[in-house]
Formats: structure tokens, sequence, C-alpha cells
């Protein structure tokens, strides 16, 4: 088991990899299409049933029973496990990847201990979960599960001016496709999303694995500043409309306000035009993504700083909401049990600041867990995110074992709605 877990983690290592160590995987890309690439062929080396969904997403589906294993996704809904393999700019090789690899190698896993599911079991590659080349995190689990209109993920555009339906026709895929897939959703039954930790916790509890609980509310917001584009040395300061005064207005008092309100914000990405040294700015659009562990100090967080750079001539769009997301605390406690005792040292429970497809397919109904597996740099979205060998292999046989738990019982047969506690996220369709 760990020896396949190994050899797909070094297949996939040079894929998107940058010079600083960080990968570039970004939705239909070269690097997003060498990785769908990989996906299929370990599908393929099982022999597992592999398809597309309406959104682009990858499945791939085990059934060793009796009929086809549409015939028994038909009766039975599936365990499925999965994350995805794209990347925030120079990210690290773990935050997705992590998922999928272990995905595979807990099916190796079960096979190798002659585990034989009662019901269907799956792995599935979400794409283009960080949203950073189109701006919308969770676009393929938003569009599968109807979160995200597919007229308006079409129209999305990245950086370069290519909207995400140019993109997928240079993929090869046809965009009037795109949107809910409803076949799709019929053979999950649960979801079970393995990650990388994004801090620190379970260095310090000393255990190698958790169960997650619930996702802060999170969201991303577009910043546009206007300004008046004028010769760096001639026009005096009094004269100046500087785009970029509002901009840095708005970075300081992101910084300010989520500190007075107990949230966390983030202004990671900026684009100024024209962009020369010797040009003030006649426009900046900044982006702001803002969390917290309150919702409502989340919304007045970011009501404040709306206000104060609209005072000043700015306008500003939502991009997408994800308000506070419960996984199925039923499911939780089942793994939980399953990995360990109820003890909550052995298997902590723990909450995130993070986004996931686990979250966006909770908030549409299904029964949904995380196992997070610890990461000794606490850091993630860098280089620097990191799990050890060992503690990777911890990962998979808690996966197999929560699988086994799923498919070995009936209890994957049915959704269950417990998860479903929230408000719809918003892919931003207003
Ligand atoms: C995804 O990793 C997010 O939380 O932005
Ligand atoms: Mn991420
Ligand atoms: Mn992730």
């Amino acid at each position: 088991m760990s020896a396949t877990f190994d050899s797909m983690w070094s297949d996939l290592e040079p894929v998107g990899r940058t010079s600083n160590g960080g990968y570039r995987r970004f939705a239909w890309t070269a690097q997003d299409h060498a990785l769908r690439e990989w996906f299929s062929a370990e599908s393929a080396r099982r022999g597992l049933d592999q398809s597309t969904d309406r959104a682009g997403n990858q499945w791939s589906w085990w059934w060793d029973g009796p009929g086809t294993v549409d015939e028994a996704a038909a009766g039975r809904r599936g365990a499925v496990m999965g994350s995805h393999l794209d990347s925030v700019p120079d990210g690290g090789a773990f935050d997705g990847p992590l998922g999928v690899v272990s995905a595979f190698a807990a099916i190796d896993a079960l096979r190798e201990a002659g585990f034989v599911p009662s019901v269907p079991v799956a792995v599935v590659n979400f794409v283009d979960e960080e949203g950073a080349r189109f701006g919308i995190a969770c676009a393929g689990s938003r569009l599968l599960t109807g979160q995200l209109a597919p007229e308006r993920a079409l129209a999305l555009t990245d950086a370069d001016g290519t909207t995400y339906a140019e993109a997928l026709r240079a993929a090869d895929r046809d965009p009037s496709t795109l949107g809910r897939d409803q076949e799709a959703l019929d053979r999950v039954g649960a979801f079970v999303e393995l990650h990388v930790e994004q801090g620190r916790a379970l260095i310090d509890l000393g255990v190698p694995v958790a169960v997650s609980s619930d996702i802060w509310p999170h969201g991303r917001w577009r910043f546009d500043f206007p300004g008046e584009a004028n010769h760096a040395g001639t026009t005096r300061l009094v004269d100046r409309h500087d785009a970029m005064i509002g901009y840095a207005d708005l970075v300081l008092g992101a910084r300010t306000v989520a500190t007075q309100r107990g949230c966390v914000a983030t202004v990671g990405k900026v684009q100024v035009t024209p962009g020369g040294v010797n040009a003030i700015p006649s426009h900046v659009t900044g982006w702001l993504d803002a969390r917290g562990a309150d919702e409502a100090a989340v919304v007045a967080m970011v009501e404040e700083l709306t206000a104060r750079s609209v005072g000043i001539g700015a306008s500003v769009e939502r991009e997408s909401w994800t308000p506070t997301t419960h996984f199925d605390a039923h499911l939780a406690s089942r793994l939980r049990g399953v990995l360990g005792t109820e003890d909550e040292v052995s298997v902590p429970i723990l909450g995130t600041g993070a986004g996931h497809d686990a979250g966006i397919l909770a908030t549409a109904g299904y029964s949904t867990a995380m196992i997070f597996v610890r990461n000794p740099t606490g850091v993630s979205h860098s280089p620097a995110e990191f799990a050890e060998p060992d503690d990777c292999h911890a990962g998979v046989a808690a996966l197999a074992a929560s699988i086994a738990d799923l498919a070995g019982s009936a209890a994957a047969t049915s959704t269950t709605t417990s998860a479903a506690t929230t408000t719809p996220t918003d892919g931003g369709d207003r």
C-alpha cells in the first residue's frame, strides 16, 4: 500500500512544478491536462470504470459485485473519496493531490486485504478547486451541484482574458454541456475528502490524523478603484487621482477591521493599470478574501470595508460566498469510532478556515466528512506545505478503514441530509 502511494506521488511530483519548488497547476491548462491524464492512467491501471461529469470532474468507480457499475450504482449509492489536483499560484504539492493519491492507494489497500465492497466505491478529481485561474473556488463541485450557474462560469475570464468557455474548448470539451449533473450526483451516497492539514493543530496534539467538524464562512470580493493616468514626475500631488491610494486604504483597512472583529482578511491579488513605474495608476483592482468563525462578524467586516471603499469612489462586487458549513456530525463520529476511539486525543475533531469541495457537497445535502493529515510546517498554499511519508501512509490507512466501514454496510446507500444545515453557497450568481 505504501509502495503504491509512494510511486504515484513521485509520478505527480514534476507536473507543474516551478523553480521555487512550488506548483502552478491551473484548471484547463497543459499542466491540468497532464494531471487528468495521470488520473485516467491510474484508473485504467486498476480496471476502474471512468467517467467525466458535466462539470468536467473525473470519476473512477470500483465495483466487483454482480452487474455493471451503472446497475449497481442505480440501486446502491456509492462511497466516494477524492479531492482536487489543481493548485494556487506557487502552491504546495499536498493541498488536493494528497486526497486523490490516497484514494487510489486506499483502493489498493482494500483490495490487498481482500475487501469486497457492498456498494460501488469511487475516486473523484474535482476540477478547479482553488479558482486560481478564473476566480471562483470549487468551480467543479459548485457546477456539479448547481451552486454555480454554467452561464456565469462560461463568461469568467482569466488574467489573459481567456474565457472559461474558450478554455474548455481548448481542452477539447464542449462548453454547452457544462452544468449540474444529476446522474453523477445520484451515484453519491457519502463523500470523504482526505486533505493535508492547513494549520498546526495536529502537530501540537502529536497525532497524525483528525476528522473535520466544519468550515468557516468565507468569500471573495472584487474591489475596483478608479484613477487617472498621468506623469509620475510632472503631476503635482494635489492634482493626482491615484487609484493606488484607495487600494492601499483597503489593504490596511482589511487588517485593522479584521483584527477588531476577530476575523481574517487577505488581499492577495492585485492588478494595476497601466502598470508603469513612472505612471500614476488609472485603475487598480484588488481581491479581498474574508473569513472567520463568526458569520455575522465576517459579513459586518466586509460591509465596513465596502462602505469605506465605495465612499472613495470604488465599486465592489461579491464573487463568491460560502456560509458556515457543518459536516455530517453522525458520519464524523462514526469515522472517529472507526479510526480510533471517541477520545479527543486519539482522533481529534477540527474545524477549518479553508474551503473544500467537501463543503460544497455537504451544503448540497450529501453526507460528507474530511480527514486531515498532519502538516509539520503548519503552512499551506506555499511550497513549504508538507506531510511526512509515514503520516501520508497513516492517512491512507485511515481512508481505507473509513471506506471499508461505509462500503461494507448499507450506510452509504442513501444520502444523509443532516449535513444540510446551511444555506446554499453562492458562486456569485445573483
Ligand atoms: C481553498 O483552499 C481555500 O480555502 O481558498
Ligand atoms: Mn487550497
Ligand atoms: Mn484543497
